[in-house]
This record gives C-alpha cells, sequence and structure tokens, in this order.
C-alpha cells in the first residue's frame, strides 16, 4: 500500500518537473524560428485599432443605391448610419423607413421579399422574420478604406463584358 503510494507521489513530482522546467528551456530565439504567430511574440503589445473612418453617404434621400455584384447579394447602405440609434431588441430606427407600412411615405426602398420568409420552413409570413431584426448584420454602410487583402473578385456583369 506505502510503496504505491510513493510510487504515485513520484510520478506526480516528474510531472510538475517537466511541466515547469521544459517550457522555460524553449528560447524566445527558437520559438521565433519554429513558430510564428501572426501577433509577433511581444504578446505584451498593445493591439492598434485602424483608424475609424467616417461615413461616405449622407442623410438617406439623397444617394443612390450601390449596384449589386452577385444575385442574392444584400445591398449595401448607401447612406450614413452614424446618427442612428443602436439596433436593440426593442427598437431598430431602419424599420421607420423601409418597414412595409413605412417605406411609401418615407421614398425609401422596401426590405427584401426575402425577409418575410420563415428560414425553415420558407413560407411567406405577413410580418419579417426576426432572424433579420439586425439589419447591419448583412447590411454595411460605406467609408472609403484601403482593402485588406487583394482582391480580384469580378461582378457578373464585369466578366460579361469580355
Ligand atoms: C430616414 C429614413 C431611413 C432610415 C432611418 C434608414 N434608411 Fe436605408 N434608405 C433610405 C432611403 C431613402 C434609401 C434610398 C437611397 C438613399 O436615398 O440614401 C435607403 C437605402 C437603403 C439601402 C439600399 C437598398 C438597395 O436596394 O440598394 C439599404 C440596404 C438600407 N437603406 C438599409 C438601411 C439600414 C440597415 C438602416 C438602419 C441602420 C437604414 N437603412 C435606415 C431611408 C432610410
Ligand atoms: C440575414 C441577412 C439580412 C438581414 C439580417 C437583413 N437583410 Fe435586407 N437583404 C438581404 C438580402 C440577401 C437582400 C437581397 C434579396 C432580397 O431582396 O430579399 C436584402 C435586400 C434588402 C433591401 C432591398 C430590397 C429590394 O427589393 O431591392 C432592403 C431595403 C433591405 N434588405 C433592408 C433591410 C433592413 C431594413 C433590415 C433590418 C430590419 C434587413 N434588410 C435585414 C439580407 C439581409
Amino acid at each position: 500500500m506505502k510503496k504505491t503510494l510513493r510510487l504515485a507521489l513520484m510520478a506526480l513530482a516528474t510531472s510538475a518537473f517537466c511541466i515547469t522546467v521544459i517550457p522555460t528551456a524553449i528560447s524566445a530565439d527558437s520559438v521565433d524560428s519554429a513558430v510564428k504567430s501572426m501577433r509577433g511574440i511581444d504578446t505584451q503589445a498593445a493591439d492598434i485599432a485602424p483608424e475609424e473612418k467616417t461615413q461616405l453617404g449622407k442623410k438617406p434621400g439623397s444617394q443612390k443605391t450601390v449596384s449589386r455584384s452577385f444575385e442574392q447579394q444584400p445591398p449595401v447602405i448607401p447612406h450614413a448610419t452614424e446618427n442612428f440609434d443602436e439596433i436593440t431588441l426593442e427598437e431598430n430606427q431602419c424599420l421607420s423607413c423601409h418597414d412595409v407600412g413605412q417605406y411609401k411615405k418615407k421614398n425609401a426602398p422596401k426590405i427584401g421579399d426575402s425577409h418575410f420568409r420563415n428560414q425553415q420552413t420558407g413560407e411567406v409570413m405577413k410580418q419579417m422574420s426576426s432572424a433579420r431584426h439586425n439589419c447591419v448584420q448583412c447590411h454595411v454602410p460605406q467609408v472609403d478604406a484601403p482593402p485588406l487583402v487583394e482582391n480580384t473578385f469580378q461582378t457578373v456583369k464585369a466578366t460579361k463584358k469580355k
């Protein structure tokens, strides 16, 4: 009985030794050459967020809509959204102009037909699907920013011209 306890304690001590000693044996240099993290080795350095840019669009009602690049693309928001209240569970300012009962008097485009479909069954509903409540999850306002990565995408129209 005592012997097994002693063996167990020894095993425990050896594993504790491995955990504490082995990582310190790897020098900063060898990590740098072996594993490269995108953030680099200096994890203390603060991440610098890109500057926030002002939106290109102005008040709704003064923009042209932006042409779409492919079928089923959520159209981008041509107007500014900076001054709107944030979308919450209770409130959605976007709907005050784009909802069925509102769009005509606000002279705004009506929310898309797909927004009235039940996502699971495909059935057309009278009310907008709650899955579409967070508009800015799919529709985005525009800023003049350089592309983060090179992009050679061409719209269907652009490729047809050739
Ligand atoms: C004060 C009314 C108003 C509000 C509020 C508003 N919009 Fe608009 N929206 C418009 C009008 C008018 C247009 C037509 C283009 C223009 O004049 O800017 C438009 C255009 C759009 C388009 C382009 C549609 C297309 O076919 O290309 C999208 C997408 C859009 N809005 C989404 C939103 C979202 C999302 C919100 C909330 C964050 C929002 N809008 C809030 C009035 C409004
Ligand atoms: C899950 C993604 C998604 C969400 C959330 C969403 N939309 Fe859309 N929206 C789309 C797509 C995709 C289209 C293009 C297909 C269509 O017209 O249904 C579209 C189209 C539109 C159009 C243009 C309709 C037309 O006939 O040209 C407007 C305006 C619009 N959405 C407004 C809104 C508003 C306002 C909200 C929030 C209440 C919203 N959308 C939420 C994906 C989304």
